[in-house]
């Protein structure tokens, strides 16, 4: 009885491991429904790509020839151990053309990149198979409409491009819910919002959404993804203040661009939250104040541009700014005169202060401190000075 049950079980076992084994060796050619799909299927998506190809200016398609295998296709990689398509990079090739539906069936591509050619029509719905994609990027074709809602079905995406094309509306919801993106890059479209749902990123460190069409205010959710390091929504018509604890939960912040909106109020006073900020720019906002001594603290800073706001001071503590290459504060309020510490700051190639109410004079040995100066631009935008960084004489 026991022998007999140990034989039964291991009939079992082996059943379920031959099952098993079928089942992977299935899974590996992807299998879909009934029809087998293989490389086979590969050459027939990519060559209903090339026959949607209408414009190849440098010839690049004689090259697709089915007399060799598509593995050594210009653009494309396989992968080595199954040996269907891995990824599909047209990018830069000048091509104009739509994607046909056929793309859909490349079921084991991980990356697709058309950038910089003249894609347009409208995406596929069945790209939305391609669920092993880990990099989807259209930069600058011609792309137009709402960017498709299914672009969420892509649970292993890390990065999404999209910038320089036309789309507009909101960006889709769905995407929020990939946990694994690290990088969207949607710049140059008419986007008109960000939903709130993109708080739910926990992983997303560079978000990109200069010129567009954002308006309003951004969403508090915005300030509160700690995994993020670089935020850039420059060109847009977006407004409000910042929050004071705009850096609590912003660690990683190392790149910040809000320029070029209608931001105002003063800056954050908990500004050195930030501690790993190096580039700060908010240039042409309405922002008014001080700029918070605090600033003294965020001793990574690289660069700061606060061109073209309303500030009225520069505290002494930005001396502590060891590494600050290029100081920007022309065309504020700025009174008074220059902080000393200023004209200490060794690191600093610019120095942008035109435009202001600034009095004072300029201390006689300006250069002294300030070997690497390069330029230095005091009172309008035409006159200023330029250094000669050899021997520091007004050249
Ligand atoms: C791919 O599958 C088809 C059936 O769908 C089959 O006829 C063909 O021989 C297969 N090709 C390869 C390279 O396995
Ligand atoms: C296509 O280009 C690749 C790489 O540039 C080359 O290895 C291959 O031989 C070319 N094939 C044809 C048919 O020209
Ligand atoms: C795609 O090709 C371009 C041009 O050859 C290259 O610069 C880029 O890094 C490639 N992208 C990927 C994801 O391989
Ligand atoms: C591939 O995709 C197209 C269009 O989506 C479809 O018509 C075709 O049957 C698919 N399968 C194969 C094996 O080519
Ligand atoms: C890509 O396209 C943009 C916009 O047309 C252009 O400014 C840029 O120079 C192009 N880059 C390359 C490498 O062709
Ligand atoms: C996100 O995923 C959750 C759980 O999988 C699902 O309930 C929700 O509808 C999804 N949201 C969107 C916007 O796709
Ligand atoms: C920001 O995050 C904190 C802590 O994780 C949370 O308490 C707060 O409600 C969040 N605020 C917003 C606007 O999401
Ligand atoms: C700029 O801010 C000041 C207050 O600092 C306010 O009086 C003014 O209306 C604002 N200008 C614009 C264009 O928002
Ligand atoms: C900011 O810098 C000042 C002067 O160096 C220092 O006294 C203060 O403790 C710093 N604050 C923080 C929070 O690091
Ligand atoms: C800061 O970022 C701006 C915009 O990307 C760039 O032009 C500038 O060179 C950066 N500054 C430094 C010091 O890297
Ligand atoms: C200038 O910097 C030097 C060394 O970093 C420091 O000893 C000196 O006190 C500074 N002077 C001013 C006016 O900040």
């Amino acid at each position: 009885m026991e022998v007999r049950s140990h034989f039964l079980l291991s009939i079992t076992f082996l059943l379920v491991l031959q099952y098993t084994s079928l089942y992977m060796a299935k899974l590996t050619q992807g299998t879909v429904g009934a029809a087998q799909i293989n490389i086979t299927t590969d050459q027939s998506a990519l060559l209903a790509l090339k026959s949607h190809i209408t414009s190849d200016p440098h010839n690049i398609l004689v090259n697709w020839s089915t007399t060799t295998s598509i593995c050594n296709w210009v653009g494309i990689t396989c992968g080595a151990r199954h040996l269907r398509v891995a990824s599909l990079n047209l990018s830069y090739m000048g091509f104009t053309g739509t994607i046909p539906p056929h793309l859909g069936n490349l079921s084991f591509l991980v990356a697709l990149s058309f950038n910089n050619n003249s894609f347009h029509g409208t995406l596929p719905y069945e790209l939305s198979y391609l669920r092993r994609l880990k990099l989807v990027s259209f930069g600058y074709n011609n792309f137009v409409g709402s960017i498709p809602s299914w672009f969420g079905a892509f649970p292993k995406l890390q990065g999404f491009y999209l910038y320089g094309n036309q789309f507009s509306g909101s960006i889709p919801t769905t995407i929020f819910n990939l946990s694994t993106l690290r990088v969207i890059v949607l710049s140059g479209n008419q986007l008109s919002e960000i939903p709130q749902e993109i708080g739910f990123l926990h992983q997303l460190e560079k978000l990109y959404i200069e010129f567009n069409a954002l308006k309003g205010h951004v969403p508090m959710v915005v300030f509160n993804m700690s995994s993020l390091t670089t935020l850039t929504l420059y060109g847009n018509s977006l407004s409000g203040g910042l929050p004071d604890n705009i850096c609590q939960h912003h660690p990683s912040l190392e790149k910040v661009n809000l320029g070029d909106n209608q931001f105002g109020g003063p800056l954050p006073s908990k500004l050195w939250q930030c501690t790993k900020l190096l580039n700060l720019s908010l240039v042409e906002n309405n922002f008014s104040g001080s700029i918070p001594k605090t600033i003294g603290n965020l001793t990574m800073l690289k660069g700061i541009y606060l061109n073209s706001n309303n500030f009225n001071e520069i505290p002494k503590e930005i001396g502590f700014l060891h590494q600050l290459e290029e100081l920007y504060v022309p065309l504020n309020a700025l009174k008074g005169p220059v902080p000393v510490a200023v004209f200490n700051m060794s690191s600093l190639t610019t120095l942008a202060l035109y435009t202001n109410k600034l009095s004072g004079s300029l201390p006689d040995n300006i250069c002294q401190h300030l070997p690497n100066l390069q330029m230095f631009q005091w009172k309008h935008s035409k006159k200023y000075w330029e250094l000669n960084p050899v021997n520091h004489d007004w050249a």
